[in-house]
């Protein structure tokens, strides 16, 4: 089946967009935006030698926010300019290379746009690719790119370098929440936890105040950690409004998901999230910290008692997922 991509369609709209794009009045960035005000989202400094303060900011940060970022997180900057440099070149392939690694029916991963409309009919102004890079069990490199040559050797940098981001994120919420050890961790999955790369690839759009990137959500995982291009186009949604959001460069911007929320028993908060297009090329590289699909999860039971009842069910990630994506309640 031929599947037109976004990024052809961008290529042919010079001044309007076709129908399905357009959001409705609801949606809209240009209606629903607040103009001239830009949300600093708080960030965190890694290399701060003052635990306690580190933790009390990411708690802080993490309940009020479910969005934060991170500066002096110890991954170097070459690292990151190449898995920016490797995903870019991949979009830039022509059209019939990136489809000898497109979506199969039923799986998660491959070059993809997304084809199951939205709610009203509507479809983003984004493509996208998925892959898993960790663990190595968890990896198909049937779905990464060949080309260019170094998009693997890139990746996998970037993971060797995540892996201590990763570790001092779930040590440091874990002690916010007054718990020993490594248990918030471990109830994520330990070391099955999945690391899912995503790269989302937002055209130049001629109509940015009709179209959306990626329409609202919380991310499904347990946290996301993401690098952007320097376009910017993220917004939160903040006392019933969608606010633009600036970021530090070379900052890694991190969003508390759902599982988190849970675990949590919904002391800290996932982020209620958008994305706006523009006249740039736009791009993403969020990689999704996710349980294996068949791991329980659920309020964790040293957070629960009398006074703090379970506020949320406990149940499979990959029937939490299941509900998610087809839309069914939780
Ligand atoms: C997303 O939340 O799915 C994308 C975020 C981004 O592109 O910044
Ligand atoms: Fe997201």
């Amino acid at each position: 089946m031929e599947v037109i991509r976004v990024q052809d369609v961008a290529s042919v709209s010079k001044d309007e967009i076709p129908l399905e794009f357009i959001r409705s009045e609801t949606e809209q960035p240009g209606i629903t935006t607040v103009r001239g005000v830009h949300l600093e989202v708080p960030t965190i400094d890694f290399s701060n030698p003052n635990e306690e303060e580190l933790v009390s900011q990411m708690v802080e940060a993490s309940q009020n926010w479910g969005m934060f970022q991170i500066v002096n997180h110890g991954i170097p900057h070459e690292d990151i300019a190449n898995l920016q440099a490797v995903g870019q070149a991949f979009f830039q392939l022509p059209q019939h290379e990136k489809e000898l690694i497109a979506k199969i029916p039923g799986s998660v991963e491959g070059y993809g746009t997304t084809l199951q409309k939205e709610l009203q009919g509507k479809k983003g102004w984004v493509d996208h690719l998925f892959h898993k890079v960790w663990p190595p069990s968890a990896v198909n490199y049937r779905f990464w790119p060949k080309n260019p040559p170094s998009y693997r050797e890139a990746n996998e940098e970037y993971v060797k370098k995540l892996h201590g981001v990763v570790e001092k994120l779930f040590k440091s919420l874990n002690k916010g929440l007054g718990l020993h050890g490594n248990e918030l961790w471990e109830a994520a999955g330990g070391e099955r936890l999945e690391y899912l790369m995503k790269i989302n690839y937002y055209p130049p759009c001629p109509r940015p105040d009709l179209a959306l990137g990626v329409p609202a959500h919380t991310d499904m995982s347990t946290f996301t950690i993401l690098v952007p291009n320097h376009v910017p186009g993220l917004q939160a949604f903040r006392d019933d409004h969608w606010y633009d959001v600036d970021y530090i460069p070379n900052a890694l911007v991190i969003h508390i998901g759902d599982q988190i929320e849970i675990m949590s028993n919904g002391k800290y908060k996932a982020v209620f999230h958008r994305t706006t297009v523009c006249d740039k090329t736009r791009m993403s590289w969020p990689v999704f910290l996710e349980p294996p699909s068949d791991h329980v999860v659920g309020p964790l039971p040293g957070l629960i008692n009398d006074q703090n009842p379970p506020k949320f069910k406990t149940k499979t990630y990959g029937d939490y997922a299941y509900c998610k994506l087809n839309k069914i309640p939780q």
